[in-house]
């Protein structure tokens, strides 16, 4: 027999008590906790429940992810080859960094194709209206509604039968059911839990925004990223204006990919030759070098940025962004072991730009150029890429998937290109290879060098 008997629930982080409280002890929120009545059942029923089907893995029948491809490319790659039916995808973002105005313009583009409906949950029809006409793109069969509760949206979609629904977004839905606010952990559960169930069990595929956190972090319970099949952040860079998406999970794709865009008047744009864009923007100087990182299938050009001066105190500053502090840290340790450099006396300032963090070791080499070329204020000539590893014992080690730098870089006239000496190449379309042995060679590059 199922006994009721009394819990009290906290309705911003789903503490449970078998007391009443003022306080929240967990959140430590005030009258937040409130009393429902919970079947306690004895383990009787699961002898009598259903039994599950069980299948060999021959037995199921393979279903083929016919994706959902629109014409952005850069979209498309990040959700690893477009958006598979059914799948629950979450984009988070700093406030106004886009979000909107990327997924308008994404379902607007699919609803050429498939039946797409996007729930605004946080503006009304006519400043999505506003919104459209901003982006100037030609309108297409997509159906709005700014219905922000959880059954309105399940009922509508259930109905309507669409290949994909955008809820925008998901802080803002609230079911009729739970009595806490929207955007409440108990909330935020409840909409998951269901539209995901949406998702699987009818093959319609959502998209939905999320809030994020003053540190970061997608607002709400740590569940809703394990819950989704996909998590993507749309950032952006501060110094060059761009947006970066990029994907955190995917069940269906490689979390390597990014996808870049820049906010223009008239909508969110592709940047689709992302290299030549960061080659304008890179100024030939001091300190400056450039590296290619491989982002998922395709290398980017980064620039590095070095700026080392005699330190006025015992224990020098080192102010690094874009990379691992201790990376930099250990390259100018090698460089002070062999080649007597004192950056041990000396500040660095070290940043990589284009919004990117960088976490491979072929960018060894040119994080040491970098340092060197500030500290000897002398540039590298025009046009140089450096991509090599630096072991601690300051030899010059070559890099796995060295070609596909190299072919990108002789694209974009790139003229000198820096290597180690064993790495095999075939045949680079580049001017001038220069082979490196250990760090001892690098000082040949700086000849005005004392
Ligand atoms: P929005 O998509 O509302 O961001 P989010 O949903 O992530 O909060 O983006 C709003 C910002 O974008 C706002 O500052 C205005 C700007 N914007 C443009 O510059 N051009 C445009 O065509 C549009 C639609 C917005
Ligand atoms: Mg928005």
């Amino acid at each position: 027999m199922a006994k009721a008997r009394s819990v009290f629930t906290c309705s911003n982080c789903s503490y449970k008590t078998v007391k009443w409280m003022g306080c929240c002890p967990d959140c430590k929120l005030w009258d937040t906790i409130q009393e429902s009545t919970e079947m306690k059942t004895k383990n009787s029923h699961i002898v009598s429940a259903p039994k599950a089907q069980l299948h060999t893995v021959e037995s199921i029948p393979e279903k083929e992810h016919q994706r959902f491809t629109t014409s952005y490319t850069e979209w498309d790659r990040v959700a690893g080859g477009g958006i598979v039916p059914g799948s629950f995808t979450l984009i988070s973002g700093d406030p106004g960094v886009g979000k909107s105005t990327l997924l308008l313009q994404i379902a607007n583009e699919l609803a050429k194709k498939y039946k797409v409906i996007y729930f605004s949950t946080e503006e009304s029809l006519s400043q999505v209206k506003i919104r459209f006409s901003r982006t100037q793109t030609e309108s297409s069969e997509l159906l709005l509604s700014d219905a922000s509760s959880l059954e309105e949206i399940i009922a509508t979609s259930k109905d309507q039968k669409p290949a994909l629904i955008i809820v925008d977004s998901i802080q803002n839905i609230y079911s009729s059911e739970n009595f806490a606010l929207p955007g409440t952990i108990t909330q935020l559960k409840e909409s998951s839990f269901h539209l995901m169930k949406l998702a699987k069990n009818n093959n319609i595929a959502i998209i939905a925004t999320g809030h994020i956190t003053k540190d970061g972090n997608i607002a709400g319970p740590k569940m809703l990223e394990h819950m989704v099949d996909a998590v993507f952040y749309l950032q952006k860079d501060e110094q060059w204006h761009t947006r970066i998406l990029r994907s955190i999970k995917n069940r269906f794709g490689s979390i390597q990919e990014t996808g870049f865009f820049s906010m223009e008047k008239n909508g969110l744009q592709e940047i689709k030759n992302i290299n030549q864009y960061l080659i304008n923007e890179t100024k030939h100087a001091p300190g400056s070098m450039l590296i290619s990182s491989l982002q998922g299938t395709r290398p980017i050009f980064l620039e590095l940025q070095a700026l080392t001066v005699a330190s006025q105190f015992g224990s020098p500053q080192r102010v690094i962004s874009g990379i691992d502090h201790k990376h930099v840290v250990l390259i100018a340790a090698i460089l002070e072991k062999y080649l007597h450099i004192k950056f041990s006396k000396q500040d660095i300032f070290f940043k990589v730009s284009g919004g990117l963090t960088l976490k491979d070791h072929t960018t060894d080499l040119g994080v040491a150029l970098a340092l060197l070329s500030s500290y000897f204020q002398q540039p590298l000539p025009e046009k140089t890429i450096a991509l090599a590893e630096i072991s601690l014992t300051g030899q010059v080690k070559s890099i796995p998937n060295a070609d596909i730098h190299v072919q990108e870089a002789a694209r974009f006239g790139f003229e000198n290109l820096l290597v180690a000496k064993e790495q095999h190449l075939s045949s680079p379309k580049i001017k001038m290879v220069k082979k490196l042995t250990s760090v001892y060679d690098l000082l040949s590059l700086f000849p005005e060098s004392p």
